[in-house]
């Protein structure tokens, strides 16, 4: 049995301007989704995922993963996916699933692909699931761990390579973390709502085409997200956090907090330094960047959210040693 586990992932900036080209920055955290591939024992013309023959109304994910990769296989397959991401949360377990099953269907037919080649390949999955628009932010994130900055030009050497979709093009980076920063937390908070990614990005498609002034709210969190890396780079917690706040403002303009996240980012803020929704909004997760995460924490949880302090910049996408012999 081949064993993969890819890491959720959270954005500290830039979430929805980054799907038109703009910068943002996410970090990978200690929240993994497994994948275990084996091969099915007797002669049988269907997958199975989780015990179920699959269907692709409920695995769109993996369908296109194995149509892609494994379509020429005779051999059909047992499949199990668990998670600690919680799902539509903005927390990146749809790339982490898109990364984990590119990954064991890649190394179950050893084929030699880099990571690149994995993020690129996951991509694409994450792109057909939301109707064509999808930044490679959570998929990169997910493949490479770390800290991550999608930006519209190449910043030396921390440049990994670029990628395109349709006319967009974003510029990948690897970026190492200040230690100033590494000593605050992040705290999450779930509101507890899924939100649909796909409807997220298509409902701020459609309110930027009837609303066209709503641009100068996509170019305000590209200054800001500029900002942000400048404020990370000098380890400058007060600078970040402020502009995680403003963030917030526009992310609110663009119609994609709703009253829940914005009451978690309102008391979240009273113990932190910044706060705002991250991910697609519309529920799901907000993020504290908190020297007291544990008093964060604790008033998330007072005002009906659930909270989770958490670890970034944590290991990529993975393959169990112990389970190479698929
Ligand atoms: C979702 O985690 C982030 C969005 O910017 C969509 C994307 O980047 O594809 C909302």
């Amino acid at each position: 049995m081949l064993k993969v586990s890819a890491p959720g992932k959270c954005i500290l900036l830039g979430e929805h301007a980054v799907v038109y080209g703009h910068p943002a920055l996410a970090v990978s955290i200690d929240m993994r989704l497994n994948v275990n591939i084996s091969k099915q024992k007797v002669k049988s013309e269907f997958h199975v995922v989780n015990g179920e023959l699959m269907k692709s109304k409920n695995h769109p994910h993996i369908i296109n993963a194995l149509d892609d990769i494994w379509s020429n296989e005779d051999q059909m397959l047992n499949i199990n996916v668990s998670s600690e991401i919680p799902p539509s949360a903005g927390l990146g377990s749809s790339a982490a699933l898109s990364v984990a099953i590119a990954t064991g269907l890649i190394k179950a037919k050893n084929m030699n692909k880099s990571l690149e080649d994995i993020s690129s390949i996951a991509h694409k999955f994450e792109a057909n699931a939301q109707g064509g628009l999808a930044s490679p932010m959570d998929t990169s994130t997910s493949a490479h761990g770390g800290c991550i900055l999608l930006a519209n030009k190449k910043l030396g050497e921390n440049w990994l390579y670029s990628r395109t979709l349709g006319e967009k093009k974003w510029e990948i980076h690897s970026f190492e973390l200040h230690d100033e920063i590494k000593n605050a937390s992040i705290v999450i908070g779930h509101t507890g709502i899924h939100g649909s990614t796909a409807e997220m990005v298509l409902g701020v498609k459609k309110r930027l085409e009837e609303n066209p002034n709503l641009i100068n709210d996509i170019e305000a969190i590209n200054a800001l997200t500029k900002r942000g890396v400048i404020a990370i780079e000098n380890g400058d917690l007060e600078a970040l956090g402020a502009v995680m706040n403003l963030n917030h403002s526009h992310l609110q303009n663009l119609g994609v907090s709703c009253k829940e996240l914005d009451d978690l980012v309102a008391v979240a803020r009273e113990t932190s330094l910044g706060a705002k929704l991250t991910g697609a909004g519309g529920g799901g997760c907000m993020i504290a960047l908190s020297i007291n995460p544990t008093e964060t924490a604790r008033d998330i949880e007072l005002a009906g959210g659930r909270s989770y302090i958490c670890k970034f910049g944590v290991e990529g996408v993975k393959i169990d040693e112990n389970s190479m012999i698929f």
